[in-house]
């Protein structure tokens, strides 16, 4: 795969950063409510304001290159001074001569790592068409959610796997001594390759299916998108390589999530976005939690989705661009193949969500010394709004079960927590009474839980002040309300572990 020419990258950096073409330009040129537009896919009010906005650079780029508006050469060479035209050709990144068309779509994109530009195919929404089957995408909803799972702690090695334009690669190379990202789509892999040199990030790409890429390596954190998406094999219906891994049903998420730990080190975590089948008369979680105990890895679900098998062939069908308005033959002809692929297999419904692995460090002196503790996992479904980055909650979530797992019940007995400053305590009574009769600890930040405390709970979450130990307020609790401190301690101990593993306590 060739190199993009330097010199032509250079001058296309220094052209968008004389241009600021920022999200926060842009939003200033093109107005809030186009850009909100924008991010439903509906380009027309974003195109109404930048074309208003003249021969602003940054209003000239984002017509080109997101807007599938059309420039004149002169336009062209205001937009992109140093560039040109010959400099844009031989980018690829445009079609023309004139009028001059953007032929990639290059955005800048923010993300909680900071700022970058990311050039991808134009998607439907900017040419109208359906996207074809070797279509590289750019940051969609999936790929911002794992940018805003991804850890942020300072790593040797990270893998992005299915990097394809490299959107996470570069997300995680703040934080990374070395970023290897793979795909098997050689035009992906280009885009990742122009992405790179663009915003000056070295990154070790490598073409190859799923883990042969790394085969013998280890990575302190793995980040994938993976092509999730289940999809019959028929004939007429249309592999798209960006979201489908050409296997049968859930089998290249499967091998993923049980075969991670192969390139995990000690201590390395992986945060995968994966889709799981449900079969007729088993568990929602009952398929994923058999891959976390294959994985031999800690490991926490949240399902965000789930769709039922009619469901899940529709969206995926309109996400190909195939709506019964459309053409009903083609709707009618893949809705049947995914019904019949899915009645094959028993599949009733298929969970989506977020998957994080950790290998646990037995030599960092946080995990317990000695043979090696069961695996934790924790499968639950979290469907409320994510109110921001989510990395912070997973952040502590690991850090405070690795804790968790090195105190045994006295150990953690003399401990003296906090309450963390998001919580509050909502009491409930009847009428009349002194007495609550529903006590409900609520979390503001993170996944905002809820959860039931009785009388004693409550009281000893109240007064987890970080002086006293947990043992002693537990005397204090079974004093008061004339009962046995050992009795209350065992009562208490495992919810109050549950407070600290989800943040409501602090160690
Ligand atoms: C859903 S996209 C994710 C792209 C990007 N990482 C993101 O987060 O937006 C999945 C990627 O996996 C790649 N892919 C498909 N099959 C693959 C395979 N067998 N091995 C590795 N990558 C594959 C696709 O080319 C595509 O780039």
């Amino acid at each position: 795969m060739d190199e993009p020419n330097a010199q032509a990258v250079q001058a296309l950096r220094a052209d968008l950063t004389d241009a600021e073409y920022t999200v926060d330009r842009l939003t200033e040129v093109l107005g809030p409510v186009p850009m909100a537009a924008l991010a439903r896919e509906q380009v027309l009010p974003a195109v109404r304001a930048a074309r208003s906005a003249g021969p602003d650079p940054a209003a000239l780029l984002a017509r080109a290159f997101i807007l599938g508006d059309t420039l004149s050469p002169a336009e062209l060479d205001t937009a992109l001074p140093r560039t040109g035209a010959a400099g844009a050709k031989q980018l690829g990144l445009t079609t023309g001569p004139t009028p001059v068309r953007g032929a990639v779509d290059l955005r800048p994109i923010d993300t909680a790592a900071g700022e970058f530009w990311l050039a991808a195919d134009l998607g439907e929404a900017t040419t109208g068409r359906a996207v074809t089957g070797d279509h590289v995408l750019g940051m969609g909803g999936a790929s911002r959610t794992l940018a805003e799972l991804t850890l942020r702690h300072p790593v040797g090695r990270t893998l992005d796997l299915g990097t394809g334009c490299g959107v996470q690669a570069l997300n995680v190379a703040p934080f990374s001594g070395e970023v290897v990202a793979t795909d098997i789509s050689a035009r992906a892999l280009a885009f990742a390759r122009l992405n790179a040199a663009l915003n000056d990030v070295p990154l070790d790409l490598r073409a190859g299916s799923m883990l042969e890429p790394v085969a013998g390596e280890q990575f302190d954190l793995v980040v994938s998108n993976p092509p999730f998406v289940i999809t019959p094999r028929a004939a007429g219906i249309t592999e798209y390589t960006y979201r489908d891994g050409g296997r049968r049903g859930d089998d290249v998420v499967r091998d993923l999530v049980t075969g991670v730990a192969d390139v995990l080190a000690p201590g390395g975590v992986a945060q995968l976005l994966v889709n799981w089948e449900v079969r007729d008369g088993e568990g929602r979680f009952d398929r994923i939690q058999a891959w976390l105990t294959e994985s031999g890895l800690d490991g926490w679900v949240i399902q965000r989705e789930s769709a039922d098998a009619a469901e899940y062939a529709e969206t995926w069908l309109r996400d190909g661009g195939i709506t019964p308005d459309r053409d009903r033959d083609a709707w009618e002809r893949g809705y049947a193949a995914w019904l019949d692929d899915f009645a094959d297999r028993g599949v009733v419904a298929v969970g989506f969500g977020y998957v994080t692995l950790s290998k646990p460090d037995q030599s960092d002196g946080v995990a317990p010394a000695g043979p090696a503790r069961a695996p934790w996992h924790r499968v639950e479904e979290f469907t409320g709004p994510v109110t921001g980055p989510l990395w912070p909650t997973i952040a502590a979530t690991l850090q405070a079960k690795d804790a968790l797992a090195a105190l045994d019940d006295g150990a953690f007995a003399e401990q003296a927590l906090t309450v963390a400053a998001d919580v509050t305590e909502e009491r409930h009574y009847r009428p009349g009474s002194a007495h609550p009769e529903v006590i409900v600890l609520h979390q503001g930040g993170g996944l905002g839980r809820s959860v039931r405390a009785d009388t004693a709970l409550a009281a000893v979450v109240g007064t987890c002040d970080g002086d006293l130990s947990v043992a002693q307020i537990a005397a204090g609790v079974a004093a008061l309300t004339d009962t046995d401190r050992d009795a209350v301690l065992a009562s208490v101990l495992p919810q109050v572990r549950e407070l600290v593993l989800d943040g409501f306590l602090l160690l």
